[in-house]
């Protein structure tokens, strides 16, 4: 939606406007609810049963509806248990902005400013969803944290981390965000990146791509290196489907972003942060040698940082794996200069 007099387009989603009185109300039934509904944590971390608990909740305050607000129709009730649910359970209104496919980035700037969003076509927009206070945000940030097995504290106030459906999450608490709380949310790919899709829009050639395919089925080991946002993760990604099935894939990652084929015999694995006592660090270096005892034929490494682990990478090949990785290089030249330095 075109603003006038604002070069950011709007991105606009119908919120239900309620009254300041039927919000009151809503609250005091959220409270109640909220005391109510107790459920046991492991009923929660059970995938499957989301649907069961919204049920579950559903019912609960569609009694309290009836004991607060009583002579409303159907649809109202359906609306405003829609509502409540949304508003409390999850991530509010970022919810909706999570559905829609075409968005690449959701971000969360603060709670003064609107939530803006990357559109496939459109870029950047400025979206009508406000998150209404920093405490929301942090909210947000340690909900999608827990699930996760990671903390956002005071001090350790940046945090990565995933959603439940794999799109990767950033999230920095003030005031080393000055502004305000933020959440950055990379939306996965629906579908991820195949080679046929690089060779379609001219990303790769025939040719190349072929080249790639062979030198896999040869067993030679590849780095994929580029700067920012290049497409690093996605050529990985693409060309991990000419992984042959019988062979046993071993993938490491900070956070999970690599989503392969469910017909190759691959294990997924992902780094951890220590906890705020400085304990339980599970580190990149860690996993790699530990991926040396779990008799992988190919080893995916999601990104190389440091000396340590592009060393620990390179025995590996020595010792007939074969290893794929991204690094942060601009080009060829650079790539040799930061591995032999
Ligand atoms: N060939 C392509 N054509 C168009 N868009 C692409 C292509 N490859 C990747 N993208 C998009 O570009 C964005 C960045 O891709 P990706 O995460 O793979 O980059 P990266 O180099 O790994 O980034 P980072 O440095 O943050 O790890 C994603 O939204 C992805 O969907
Ligand atoms: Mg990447």
């Amino acid at each position: 939606m075109a603003v006038p007099d604002d070069v950011v387009p709007l991105y606009s989603i119908s919120i239900l406007n309620i009254s300041k009185a039927t919000e009151i109300i809503l609250n005091k039934i959220r409270d109640e609810f909220i005391s109510k509904v107790n459920l046991a944590a492991d009923e929660i971390e059970e995938e499957n049963t989301v649907d069961n608990i919204q049920k579950k909740f559903s019912q609960e305050i569609l009694l309290l509806l009836n004991k607060y607000l009583p002579r409303l129709d159907k649809t109202k009730i359906d609306l405003l248990i829609n509502y409540l649910i949304t508003q409390n359970i999850g991530l509010g209104n970022v919810e909706i902005l999570l559905k829609d496919p075409n968005l690449e980035e959701i971000t969360i700037n603060n709670a003064h400013e609107p939530v803006w969003v990357y559109h496939r076509r459109y870029g950047w927009l400025k979206t009508n969803v406000k998150i209404p206070n920093e405490q929301r945000i942090r909210h947000y940030s340690t909900i999608i944290g827990r699930d996760v097995g990671k903390e956002i504290t005071l001090l350790r106030p940046l945090m990565d981390a995933h959603l439940k459906t794999g799109d990767r999450v950033n999230a920095t608490l003030s005031p080393i965000s000055t502004k305000g709380n933020t959440i950055t949310i990379r939306k996965f790919a629906e579908r991820p990146w195949s080679i046929t899709d690089f060779i379609k829009t001219n990303t790769i050639s025939i040719d190349a791509s072929a080249w790639i395919w062979l030198a896999i089925q040869h067993e030679l080991s590849l780095l994929i290196s580029g700067g920012t946002g290049s497409g690093k993760t996605s050529t990985l990604n693409a060309i991990a489907n000419f992984f042959p099935p019988n062979q046993r894939i071993i993938s490491i990652e900070d956070t999970r972003e690599l989503i392969l084929p469910n017909t190759l015999h691959w294990i997924p694995m992902e780094t951890r942060l220590p906890n705020p006592e400085g304990k339980g660090e599970v580190t990149m270096l860690d996993l790699v040698i530990n991926s040396l005892r779990m008799r992988p034929d190919r080893i995916i490494v999601g990104e190389i940082r440091r000396k340590a682990e592009a060393e620990v990478l390179f025995e590996a090949m020595h010792t007939g794996h074969s290893v794929y990785a991204t690094l942060h290089a601009n080009n060829v030249e650079e790539t040799i200069t930061r591995l032999t330095n």
